[in-house]
């Protein structure tokens, strides 16, 4: 073997010869430092001839002096920031067989929201730090030098030294404690084997609140002290969660106990740790009197996703990221079948089609990604937990099991489980596994949807006695990739009575329709009046396009009240798709929209709430002469619903109608109704003056909000005063979530660079940036992309996680409509570009010439303007 330490550079994985069995780790933290302290003493099975061992390790310190394997001091030690790697030489072969490494080592407790972090809280009035870790994707080596890789799974016992009077958190429950001056020492339980991005650790001061499962493993929300009452909803969906999973997959909660805490600095929503998972606080928190009913979704969602991973992803882990999806997507498909049955009135399984769309949304850009990505460098990972591995992950599985049906699904889920227990899959291993208990050739279907990126769009047409159909790849640019799938097709023929499902193989396939048509003369019904619904309830990964005759017939269902929920949510989503891709008119999409004007159900209101919203947003720039009129007709098409709803909660009103009531008024502002405008700021300031007024609950506080804001210029700015001043004194996260999503939404450009600037201070956490973000007024695009350009260089330092600095990116660009536009981002980011960005700046450029094109073909279509001036008459 050749000599130098640099040959272990520039590989994507660590080499095999030797592998960690268990982990023996002291750590220190000191938080008014910001600094700890660590020892590890790593059990080692060396497999093969080596003078190496090659681990992680980054922006550690690692004592050179310290390091021995068993008793052998090392010649060599070379530490390589870029690949992230420690090699440790010794002048002669390792003796294979096992032997244990020891080091000690010093980090910095950092501010970056991953690694071991710091925290900050109040604690009777005064700041405090905490020490928390974020070890997910790649981290872990900010922490302790390791083999920083879901296949190196081993086990885990920590020993934690922390001022005596704070709670110190990890994956285990703790096995003794000792008590040294003003210092404790506490040791935890041996874990089992598990992966390395798994390992947590909390040590701050908590109150917390405690119930078990039914099998007696006892649950813990920790909160901030005197907060314990918010975490009762999620502990209770929790316990509810896990005795649920145990069923589901057949195998008991892996650890002996469950702890679940709110931290006040948190990069992503939640984080699966075993057996402790971290969450910001507004995913885990819940308090009637300050939650939307979209919060407290928000939250079973959450916990029900985490829980699902203590099985899916902590007990079965994926191999290596390339297949991140199995842990991300399944968790997601998983979470909506517990909180399905946690809370039926919910209508979960419909909501579930926000997570198609946006992986429709995104898989129809020539950027997109396979589901599995081939992951080079620790760099790229953090960038794969998209909406592919997430929203395409789930959507497919949902597409497989309604395919195989929920019993043989779950069965074999759990037989998965049970094989891969404390060990790593690959998505092949799923598919044989599924194969083999179902029979069907799962993985040749599934392999046409998980290995190349995309998804087809179905044209389907009449054509005597056949339905002919035939499949292309869609893209957003209107051109058609080369892609093909094997795609499970259902159908339906006037009646959901009436199914046929086959797979389509080939580029085009037929179905023929006599059979239907039988049953409708049965049905008695004309013959006019036939509808025909490709891909049923929207379980397939794909669009339909119907030809004119079919489109009318499903026109024609939706306004006779024949479709289900899911079925309109599909035809509304598809339609407004090809027309953004310039495969059908605006025109016909507004038509169709008409078709929805008396619908009141929340889950299809919010899709047709989003299409009316981008179209009223790109007619801005499309035909500025018609926008008033454009939104006028949107406007007309939600207001009945909205009045029928008003501002006030009504006794008993179901959940899904106070969402409702939200989306809508929220959209109406934004619509520029001037009525529902009015009222949102005559509540806001009543609000203002009494904050426990009744007048303006949780629910429709962002409307009111987002109406003062649209009154905000630089000359009368009492609006944006009044909200920061409610955002100053509010104590509670939800609220001051709620103030920042807003505080962006002004017309005025200097106000909107004030909220962005806004940013900066150390009033606002990093991890509340894209709030800020998110809210940006139309009229803000252009000042928004100056202040990021002038900014870059700070936001870059600030903001090192990924998805945080990529929402900077995808909140600023993909307004834009135009080519220029494309081309002077592209030329600001050249020389610029860092893999933790690269996609999402590539895919927001996309977006971008999808909007130029799209724009020039809705100005060329002959009678958009004639139809919406028809449209407005009709409804006048
Ligand atoms: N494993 C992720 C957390 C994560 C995300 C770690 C990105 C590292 C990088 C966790 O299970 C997760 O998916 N959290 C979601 C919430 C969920 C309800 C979709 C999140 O953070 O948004
Ligand atoms: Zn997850």
């Amino acid at each position: 073997m050749a000599a130098s330490p640099d040959q272990f550079r520039g590989q994507a994985r660590l080499p095999h010869f030797a592998a960690p069995l268990r982990y023996d780790l002291r750590l220190r933290p000191d938080l008014a430092a910001c600094t700890f302290t660590g020892a590890a003493a790593i059990a080692v099975a060396v497999s093969a001839p080596t003078r190496f061992l090659v681990l992680n390790a980054a922006e550690l310190d690692v004592d050179r002096a310290s390091i021995r394997f068993q008793d052998l001091a090392p010649t060599d030690v070379a530490q390589f920031e870029e690949d992230e790697i420690l090699v440790i030489g010794f002048d002669r072969d390792l003796p294979l067989g096992e032997g244990v490494l020891t080091m000690d080592f010093t980090g910095t407790l950092n501010d970056q929201m991953r690694g071991f972090y710091r925290s900050k809280y109040l604690y009777n009035g005064e700041s405090r730090n905490m020490a928390v870790t974020q070890f997910e994707a790649a981290d872990a080596r900010r922490c302790f030098p390791c083999w920083d890789d879901p296949a190196f799974k081993a086990k885990f016992k920590l020993t934690l030294e922390v001022p005596s009077d704070l709670v110190a958190l990890s994956n285990m429950p703790v096995a003794k404690e000792t008590v040294s001056g003003s210092i404790k020492t506490v040791y935890y339980e041996e874990s089992p084997l598990m992966s390395t991005y798994l390992v947590a650790i909390v040590v701050g001061i908590f109150d917390y609140i405690e119930s078990s499962t039914s099998e007696g493993t006892k649950v813990r929300v920790y909160t901030q002290v005197g907060k314990t009452h918010q975490g009762k909803f999620a502990l209770d969906v929790a316990v509810k969660s896990l005795d649920l999973y145990k069923d589901y997959f057949a195998t008991p909660y892996p650890l002996p106990k469950l702890d679940m805490i709110a931290i006040p600095d948190f990069s992503a929503g939640a984080m699966e740790n075993y057996g402790l998972v971290t969450y910001r606080d507004t995913a885990l928190l819940y308090d009637e009197l300050l939650s939307s009913a979209s919060n407290k979704q928000q939250v079973a969602i959450t916990v029900a996703h985490e829980l699902a991973h203590q099985w899916f992803g902590n007990l079965v882990t994926m191999e290596w990221w390339t297949h991140l999806w199995l842990n991300e997507g399944f968790a997601s498909w998983v979470s909506y079948l517990a909180v399905e049955s946690l809370f039926p009135e919910w209508n979960n399984w419909t909501q579930f089609l926000d997570e198609t769309t946006s992986g429709l949304k995104l898989d129809a850009l020539a950027e997109s990604h396979p589901i599995e990505v081939e992951v080079n460098h620790a760099s790229e990972i953090d960038a794969i937990f998209d909406s592919i591995s997430y929203d395409k992950g789930a959507s497919v599985i949902r597409m497989l099991q309604s395919y195989l049906g929920a019993e043989r699904f779950q069965k074999a889920l759990a037989s998965y489980i049970k094989k891969y227990a404390y060990s790593n899959a690959k998505t092949e291993d799923l598919w044989a596994v599924l194969e083999e208990e179902s029979g069907e050739p799962v993985k040749d279907l599934m392999t046409t949807w998980t290995k190349q990126q995309g998804y087809p769009v179905i044209y389907a047409k009449i054509n005597g006695h056949d339905l002919e159909l035939e499949q292309a790849q869609f893209l957003s640019d209107g051109s058609s990739g080369p892609g093909m799938w094997i795609v499970p097709v259902t159908s339906c023929c006037g009646s959901y009575d009436a199914q046929k499902k086959f797979l389509l193989k080939d580029k085009t396939d037929k179905i023929n329709i006599e059979e239907f048509a039988a049953s409708q003369s049965a049905d008695g019904e004309k013959n006019q009046n036939i509808w025909i619904k490709l891909n049923i309830d929207q379980t397939g990964f794909y669009r339909v396009k119907y030809d004119d005759e079919l489109a009318a017939g499903l026109v024609n269902a939706i306004k006779a009240k024949k479709l289900s929920l899911m079925d309109k949510i599909g035809i509304v989503e598809d339609s407004y798709a090809l027309s953004v891709a310039c495969k059908q008119t605006l025109t016909s999409l507004l038509r169709l929209l008409n078709a929805y004007n008396d619908e009141s159900d929340y889950t299809v209101l919010s899709h047709v709430t989003s299409v009316c919203l981008s179209i009223s947003k790109i007619t801005v720039d499309a035909t500025p002469d018609l926008n008033k009129d454009i939104k006028q007709l949107l406007i007309n098409l939600l207001l009945p619903a909205a009045i029928k709803l008003g501002w006030d909660p009504k006794d008993g009103e179901s959940h899904l109608d106070v969402m409702l009531r939200s989306l809508l008024l929220t959209a109406l502002v934004r619509l520029g109704h001037n009525e529902t405008i009015n009222e949102g700021i005559r509540r806001f300031h009543i609000f203002f003056e009494d904050r426990k007024t009744s007048l303006l609950p949780p629910d429709t506080r962002k409307a009111a909000y987002l109406a003062m804001m649209r009154t905000v210029r630089t000359s009368s700015r009492s609006g944006y005063d009044a909200l920061l001043k409610i955002y100053r004194e509010a104590s509670e996260p939800l609220e001051k979530s709620r103030v920042l999503g807003s505080l962006s939404s002004s017309p005025d450009k200097d106000i909107v660079l004030e909220a962005l600037n806004f940013m900066f201070t150390d009033e606002v956490r990093n991890q509340d940036s894209f709030y800020i973000l998110g809210g940006i007024s139309l009229e803000g695009q252009e000042v928004a992309w100056t202040w990021l350009k002038e900014n870059w260089d700070y936001v870059l330092k600030t903001w090192k996680s990924s998805s945080l600095i990529s929402d900077f990116i995808k909140s600023i660009v993909p307004p834009f409509t135009s080519e220029e536009k494309a081309t002077e981002v592209t030329e600001f980011f050249a020389g610029r570009i860092k893999p933790s960005f690269e996609r999402a700046l590539k895919q927001s450029l996309e977006r971008v010439r999808i909007s130029s094109r799209w724009i020039e073909s809705i100005r060329s279509e002959p009678k958009f303007g004639q139809t919406v001036q028809e449209l407005l008459q009709a409804k006048a």
